[in-house]
Order: structure tokens, then C-alpha cells, then sequence
């Protein structure tokens, strides 16, 4: 169907499971994970970062996400993930995006918000929901590096602030996930994340999903994220695939290509069911995990 317009993550927000937004950075890419989210019967997220712009793929990228999602029931949106200047996200609602993060959260924090409320301005007159980010979460992601000594958590006092002042649609926190894959298994700070959730009123969105236990994921669903960010594993998985199927395909293009796409489709199966709260049993008496 034609791409899903509104903020995706209300339902997902008051529902208690989160819209998985899975980075794209080919045109194979983007018809493997709209067609695995369909087989999971998912609404998607399909993200546009900084290094897939930088490679020069805005526009084909999201052209090719409107044709494909067209063949599908599912609701698909355009998202674009870590614009740090108000230009890309005029760009980018030209292009046909239906959500934007404005990711100002290396700014101090007055300067933060006056470029979300800027973003928010020209997204909300036509009707495109606006992800602030406060904090810094760590990692590297494409031109963004923050090393272990430069992560800030998300405060709460401020995070109150931001989403009053800004008018945010969701807000991007930093509780102890980061960017690319881990050195140490990471451990959410899931009382700071309760409290931003009790005295906020938006979804909250959690980077760097990659290497998170599900363990992890499954209790922070409970606390108001509504929407995970996916990137590395999934370009791992794509990439493991193309170089095991040349492997076995060697003259056979076609093949090597599909074999690749069934390697990232078994990793977005596995992020999609991250994203859903598990019907548990507990001793005979069925239970939320
Ligand atoms: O914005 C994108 C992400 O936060 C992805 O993080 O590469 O660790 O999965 P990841
Ligand atoms: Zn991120």
C-alpha cells in the first residue's frame, strides 16, 4: 500500500510493542526487509542514515522504498535517521520521508532544542512526526563517534523539558545503549528509562539495537520504547551473505544476490520478534514477559 503517513510509534507506544526502524543501504536491502516485515506481519521503519546520503542514495533509496512497500499490506514509512542540519531535513521531506530525527544532541542543550523546534516547525506543517535526541548515546555511527568516557544519559529533568519545549513526536534516550557492536554485553538502565516513561508523554526510541540481549529489549518495551534502531547487524548479515553466496554462486548472480537477501531476512525475523512482548506461561497462568 501506498507509505504510511502519521507517527507510526503512537500505537506501538500505547500498545507496549515498538516499530523495529531498520537501516537500508542498497536497493536489495530494502525489498529484503520490506518482505520479511510483511512475513512478520510488521509495520517497519525503513531508515536513511548519514552514510547511506553520503553515498548519494537519498532519493533512489527512497523512491525505491514507495514502489516496493506499494506491493505490500503492511504500513512502510521513510525515515530519516541522525540529520544533524536543518537544510537535510528540508531535503528530505522534498524526497518524500515520512519521519525525521533531527539529532542535535552534541549541541548544548539550549541550541538542541532550538533546532528540534525548528525541524518540528517545518515537519509538523506537513504532517511529518519529528525525533529529538538528548544525550549522547555512545559508539561510532557513520560520522558520529562518541567514545565510553563522552556518553551522557539522558536526564530526566531534562528530558521533561525538551519534549515540552520542542513538541517532539518521540524522543531518542540514551540509557546505556550504543552505536556498532558491543565490546561487553550492555545493560540498560531501565529505572532512569521508567522514569523518563512516567513523566513523559511521547514514545521513546532506542538506538543501537544491535547486540542488545532480548532479554534487555523485551523489558524496555514496558517502559515506552516504541521504536528500535537496527544498523550493524543487519549490514553484517547482508554482507556475510553476498560473500558466503559468491562463495556457493559463483557464476550466478541471481543466486548470490538471493542468498544474501535470505541471510538478512533471517536477522530482520529476529530483530521484528525482539520487538513484540512474549506471551509467557507461568505456572499454568498466562503472563506478559
Ligand atoms: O540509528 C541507528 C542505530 O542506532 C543503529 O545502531 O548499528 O548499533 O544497530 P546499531
Ligand atoms: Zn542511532
Amino acid at each position: 500500500m501506498p507509505l504510511a503517513a502519521g507517527n507510526l510509534l503512537l500505537d506501538a507506544y500505547q500498545n507496549h510493542y515498538a516499530v523495529p526502524a531498520l537501516s537500508v543501504h542498497s536497493l536489495d536491502m530494502v525489498e529484503a526487509v520490506i518482505e520479511a516485515a510483511d512475513t512478520s506481519n510488521s509495520p517497519v521503519l525503513l531508515q536513511i542514515g548519514q552514510r547511506a546520503i553520503r553515498n548519494g542514495q537519498m532519493q533512489s533509496l527512497a523512491d525505491h522504498i514507495v514502489k516496493t512497500a506499494a506491493n505490500y499490506k503492511i504500513p512502510v514509512g521513510i525515515h530519516l535517521d541522525h540529520c544533524r542540519t536543518y537544510p537535510q531535513v528540508v531535503e528530505a521531506l522534498y524526497a518524500g520521508f515520512t519521519s525525521c530525527m533531527m539529532d542535535a544532541s552534541a549541541l548544548p542543550f539550549e541550541d538542541n532544542v532550538a533546532l528540534t523546534q525548528k525541524a518540528v516547525e517545518t515537519c509538523h506543517a506537513v504532517g511529518v512526526p519529528v525525533e529529538g535526541e538528548l544525550g549522547a548515546i555512545g559508539g561510532v555511527e557513520d560520522d558520529i563517534s562518541v567514545a565510553d568516557e563522552e556518553v551522557v544519559y539522558t536526564s530526566v529533568e531534562a528530558a521533561v523539558a525538551f519534549v515540552e519545549r520542542t513538541q517532539v513526536d518521540s524522543l531518542a534516550v540514551a540509557i546505556g545503549s550504543a552505536h556498532g557492536m558491543y565490546k561487553r554485553a550492555p545493560k540498560l538502565d531501565l529505572q532512569r528509562l521508567q522514569h523518563i516513561y512516567e513523566q513523559t508523554d511521547v514514545p521513546l526510541v532506542l538506538h543501537g539495537g544491535s547486540g542488545i540481549p532480548k532479554e534487555q529489549i523485551q523489558a524496555s518495551l514496558k517502559y515506552g520504547i516504541a521504536k528500535i534502531n537496527f544498523d550493524t547487524e543487519l549490514r553484517l548479515a547482508f554482507v556475510s551473505g553476498l560473500s558466503e553466496g559468491s562463495r556457493q554462486f559463483p557464476d550466478d548472480p541471481f543466486s548470490m544476490m538471493q542468498f544474501a537477501r535470505e541471510r538478512l531476512k533471517e536477522m530482520v525475523y529476529e530483530k521484528i520478534s525482539y520487538c513484540r512482548l512474549e506471551e509467557v506461561t507461568n505456572g499454568g497462568a498466562l503472563q506478559r514477559s
